[in-house]
This record gives C-alpha cells, sequence and structure tokens, in this order.
C-alpha cells in the first residue's frame, strides 16, 4: 500500500484555545495514522525556513511572531493521499472563508490564526518533514485497525 506522510501543525490558537483534542480527534477519525509528534516553542529560524516562501511578503513578520510565540504541536500523519486528505479536512486559509465541515470552517474566523498547518505538495511534505523531524524520529508501524479503513481492491 503506497502512503504518504505530510507535516502538520497545531499552531499556537489551536493550543491557546483547548482545540488540540478536537483537531486530533478529526485527524484519527478519518482514517490517518500519526507517526511522528513533538509539542515545543518554534526557533525563529525554524520558522523562517519553514514559511520561506512567504518572506517578504505583509503578513511575515506577523505570522512569524505568531508561530515563534507560543507552543505547536508538530505531527507526521501517514494515509493514502495523505497531503490532499488532510489540506481538504483543513480548508481554505481563511477560517471565515472555509468550508464548515473543514477544521478551519468550523473552528476559525481568522486568516491568520488559522489554528493548523498541512504541507500543501509531496515536494514541500519532503522538505517539511526533513525541517521539522530528524532521523529515527518518525515511527513505523500499523495501526490494528488498518484493514478496517482501506478496502484494498482501491490502492
Ligand atoms: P499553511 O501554510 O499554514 O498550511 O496555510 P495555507 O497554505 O492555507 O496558507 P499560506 O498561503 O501558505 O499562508 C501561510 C500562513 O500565513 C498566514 N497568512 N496570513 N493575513 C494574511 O493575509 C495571511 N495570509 C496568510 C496564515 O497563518 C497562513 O496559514
Ligand atoms: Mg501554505
Amino acid at each position: 500500500m503506497s502512503q504518504e506522510t505530510t507535516l502538520i501543525i497545531l499552531k499556537p490558537d489551536a493550543v491557546q484555545r483547548g482545540l488540540m483534542g478536537k483537531v486530533l480527534t478529526r485527524l484519527e477519525d478519518k482514517g490517518l495514522t500519526i507517526v511522528g509528534g513533538k509539542f515545543q516553542m518554534v526557533p525563529k529560524a525554524t520558522a523562517e525556513a519553514h514559511y520561506a516562501e512567504h518572506a517578504g511578503k505583509g503578513f511575515y513578520d506577523g505570522l512569524i511572531r505568531f508561530v515563534t510565540g507560543s507552543p505547536v504541536l508538530v505531527l507526521a500523519v501517514r494515509g493514502v493521499n495523505a497531503i490532499a486528505v488532510c489540506r481538504t479536512l483543513i480548508g481554505a486559509t481563511n477560517g471565515q472563508k472555509a468550508d464548515p465541515g473543514t477544521i478551519r470552517g468550523d473552528f476559525g474566523m481568522s486568516g491568520g490564526y488559522n489554528l493548523i498547518h498541512g504541507s500543501d505538495s509531496p515536494e514541500s511534505a519532503e522538505r517539511e518533514l526533513k525541517l521539522w523531524f530528524g532521523d529515527g524520529e518518525l515511527v513505523d508501524y500499523e495501526p490494528s485497525r488498518q484493514a478496517w479503513v482501506y478496502d484494498p481492491s482501491d490502492l
């Protein structure tokens, strides 16, 4: 079975608002597998590397202040098409515009404080997982429920 791994961050607003459990539940309920996790303050250099594509934009300085100002929960999440599936679960960048049923659509009212990050492509996922996790920090295992999450004939 060919699975992808994506980088998810529960941002400072999700942590401060006590929404980590609800968001994690959505990922788990979907059938995705958590294969890595760390709760941490984000070093400025890591935040800048993570959001390098946005350097120079009007919201960039505030974004770096936001993401480094309070703890985050960094996760590696695995599943078939996990990158796109997580982006769908997350919803549009601005919570006011995100569809109901998505994480941002159900829990957010902001474009900056938008609760959660998810890698946007296989290239981003590879780069971001290397940035946030060291060698050996992801755990390869198959959850016991896996056989009932995927129909083998779909894969
Ligand atoms: P993310 O990278 O965090 O998963 O979010 P995204 O793909 O939906 O949005 P992106 O365009 O990559 O923007 C990165 C983060 O920057 C903040 N932002 N603020 N105030 C604004 O106009 C604005 N635009 C973006 C958000 O925190 C966004 O998630
Ligand atoms: Mg992005």
